[in-house]
């Protein structure tokens, strides 16, 4: 089943929540990042009054959208195709405390950053990434070329500082070769994030490889999922499992619910 998320409105949060939200997202520059908490609540089941507490904690993370925000212009980046839900990810890192957080696709990194930020305020828990970067062609960004490509000079996660890559496991190459690998290594995935190539097949290919791992209470997300048809709805099905899509985008999740035998 798809439905919308629930409403939860921002503006029912206290002055300090939502206060914390405008200062982030004009910090990071991305007016399309105001967190949709109806969404949130519904993937964690979070309480209200924990949701408001995390958002509170958004002021504590100005600096590090500042400097993405600066990376990504030093890189000659105006904007970006980042996923549209940074302060989601960082909520529902904190709100679930996982284990491991596994995300196909990084790019700069902004994704990354986010979860890694609420992984060391939890003081527990590793984010696994795997990446095959599209390298920039030349010093500029090519009219046909994606904003995800790589610039000259840098490299995949390029917009993370140093400070946060602590509790970070990158391995750089195609998922189809790398995922079977991590998720035999791994107990659990906890929080699942597809933002890599977005086919039916490969979007299949990678939830059906982390399923034997997944756990009840596990959030599994996919973004862009325009491009890949059935394949998330039907995986939900398969779990027993709702989709819920954040907004009118398609940047979907799902909880997945208790599991036969377990
Ligand atoms: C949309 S970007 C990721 C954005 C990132 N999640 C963020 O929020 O900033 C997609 C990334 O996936 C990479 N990619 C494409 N096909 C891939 C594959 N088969 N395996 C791993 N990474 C892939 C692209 O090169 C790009 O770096």
């Amino acid at each position: 089943m798809r439905r919308r998320s629930r409403t939860l409105r921002l503006a029912s949060f206290s002055p300090e929540s939502v206060a914390a939200v405008a200062r982030a997202r004009r910090a990071l520059g991305d007016r399309r990042a105001t967190p949709n908490l109806g969404w949130l609540s519904e993937l964690t089941g979070a309480h209200r009054r924990a949701i408001g507490t995390v958002l509170e904690e958004l002021e504590d993370l100005l600096p590090l959208e500042e400097e993405i925000r600066h990376r990504h212009l030093a890189a000659g980046r105006t904007s970006y195709a980042q996923i549209r839900a940074p302060f989601e990810l960082y909520a529902m890192t904190r709100l679930l405390k996982p284990r491991n957080v596994v995300e196909a696709g990084v790019s700069s990194g902004v994704s990354s950053a986010h979860f890694l930020a609420a992984l060391a305020r939890n003081r527990v828990g590793r984010l696994h990434s795997i990446d095959l970067p599209t390298p920039q062609r030349a010093a500029a960004l090519g009219r046909s070329e994606s904003t995800v490509a790589i610039p000259p000079g840098l490299a995949t996660g390029w917009a993370v500082p140093e400070r946060l890559r602590g509790s970070w496991d990158l391995r750089i190459g195609p998922s189809q070769r790398l995922l079977p690998g991590l998720a035999a290594e791994l107990d659990s995935v906890d929080l699942f994030l597809h933002d890599d190539l977005h086919t039916p097949t490969h979007l299949t290919f990678e939830l059906e490889t982390i399923r034997p791992r997944l756990r009840e209470g596990s959030i599994v997300l996919a973004d862009n999922t325009s491009w890949t048809g059935e394949a998330f709805p039907r995986f939900a099905r398969s779990l027993g499992a709702n989709v819920a899509r954040r907004g009118r985008g398609d940047l979907v999740g799902m909880r997945v619910p208790r599991l036969p035998g377990t």
